[in-house]
């Protein structure tokens, strides 16, 4: 599974059960801050339109390949180019052969988050990385880089390739839950070689879903739905900072590489989500553009607002209810907070 804050994989059937609830078993079902997809892809499943997007870059490379891909693509543009030689199609598994034994590369990754590299800054060597994990993340996507310049991918080969290596990468990074910071030694899975895998596409209802990227503040009034499912951040850690590394891979740049940790400059996808000053204020610039009737929100009880707050807020919307779910905590391997909570799955009906 996928260790991302708040990842809602362990809710779905208690998601989709009230999602079937309020507006049955069809429908178009927006999920505006969708992160590893995980809720848009059970909502697939379940046979619903999905409307999906999140603001970082690597969200929406999941999101293609959850919703968009019903397939393995054929990679003929590989062919053409002649990267590989076929007649015509190369089959997924043949092109992360093909990647998979790329010659190492010291460039970006092995210079700023290994331990044999040397920070622009100036700064002690980065430990997120083993120095040959680094060097074969450089070769895999400045190669993946290069395919999309020459245009010898489509851009669902290219979504499909950038998750497979997140996911990848997610195996072998040395830290301790997010990428906000590294370990200071190498644990056991940071030492495996770093493989791109194949990853499971479903099979079915993979046409008419969108993926957006971008602030959900900015894309509601853009999105009409028969249900909006809001999961969001429910700390004040802005997942820019602590997913900096993943969003490099899926934007295939190359940032300055700030302080001690290597940040990225992330102030371009700052939430306010995150923040107790401005966060009520989206929710409801949010619910009040959206063309929707129905939303469902996650929240956790331990998160910045309290649910009398959300209440408050969402009640100048319309109808609220609320559901309690026992739930155990996304915690990082150090973290001493206690590892049961409730979540609340609240959902509000438009006054009409
Ligand atoms: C709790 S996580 C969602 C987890 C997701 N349901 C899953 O199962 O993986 C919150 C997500 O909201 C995104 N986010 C935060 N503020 C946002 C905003 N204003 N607009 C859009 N996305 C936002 C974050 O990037 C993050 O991916």
């Amino acid at each position: 599974m996928y260790r991302y804050i708040g990842n809602k994989t362990k809710l779905l059937p208690h998601i989709t059960e009230r999602v079937r609830e309020l507006i049955g078993d069809t429908g178009t079902v927006a999920d505006i801050m969708a992160g590893t997809g995980s809720v848009s892809l059970e909502l697939r499943k379940c046979g619903y339109k999905v409307i999906a997007s999140d603001v970082m870059t690597y969200s929406y490379h999941h999101l293609v390949t959850n919703l968009q891909i019903g397939e393995y693509p054929q990679f003929t543009g590989l062919a053409t180019c002649k990267v590989i030689s076929s007649n015509s199609k190369i089959p997924y598994e043949d092109v992360l052969l093909y990647l998979n034994n790329l010659q190492a590369k010291h460039s970006f990754f092995y210079r700023e988050f290994s331990p044999d590299g040397k920070p622009l800054n100036g700064c002690p060597a980065r430990k997120y990385f083993t120095s040959s994990n680094a060097a074969k993340i450089d070769a895999i996507r400045e190669q993946i880089n290069e395919w999309v310049d020459k245009q010898c991918i489509t851009a669902i080969e290219e979504s499909l390739l950038k998750h497979t290596l997140i996911m990848a990468v997610n195996e072998v990074a040395n830290i301790s839950g997010t990428y906000g910071y590294f370990l200071s030694d190498f644990k056991k899975n940071a030492c495996d070689t770093i493989a791109l895998k194949p990853v499971e596409v479903y099979p079915k209802n993979y046409d008419g879903h969108t993926v957006r990227l971008g602030f959900a503040e900015n894309l509601a009034g853009l999105i009409t739905a028969d249900l909006c499912y809001i999961d969001p951040p429910y700390m004040k850690r802005q997942y820019a900072a602590n997913y900096h590394i993943l969003e490099t891979i899926a934007r295939g740049d190359f940032p300055e590489a700030i302080g001690k940790s290597g940040l990225r400059d992330w102030w371009d996808q700052h939430s306010k989500l995150c923040t107790k000053t401005h966060g009520l204020q989206s929710f409801e610039k949010i619910m009040n553009e959206m063309h929707c009737n129905t939303f469902l929100v996650s929240y956790s009880e331990d998160g910045l607002f309290t649910l009398e707050q959300l209440k408050e807020c969402f009640g100048k919307i319309g109808k609220v209810q609320v559901q309690l779910i026992d739930y155990n905590r996304f915690k990082s391997n150090d973290s001493k907070l206690p590892s049961k909570l409730k979540e609340y799955l609240i959902s509000v009906e438009r006054k009409t």
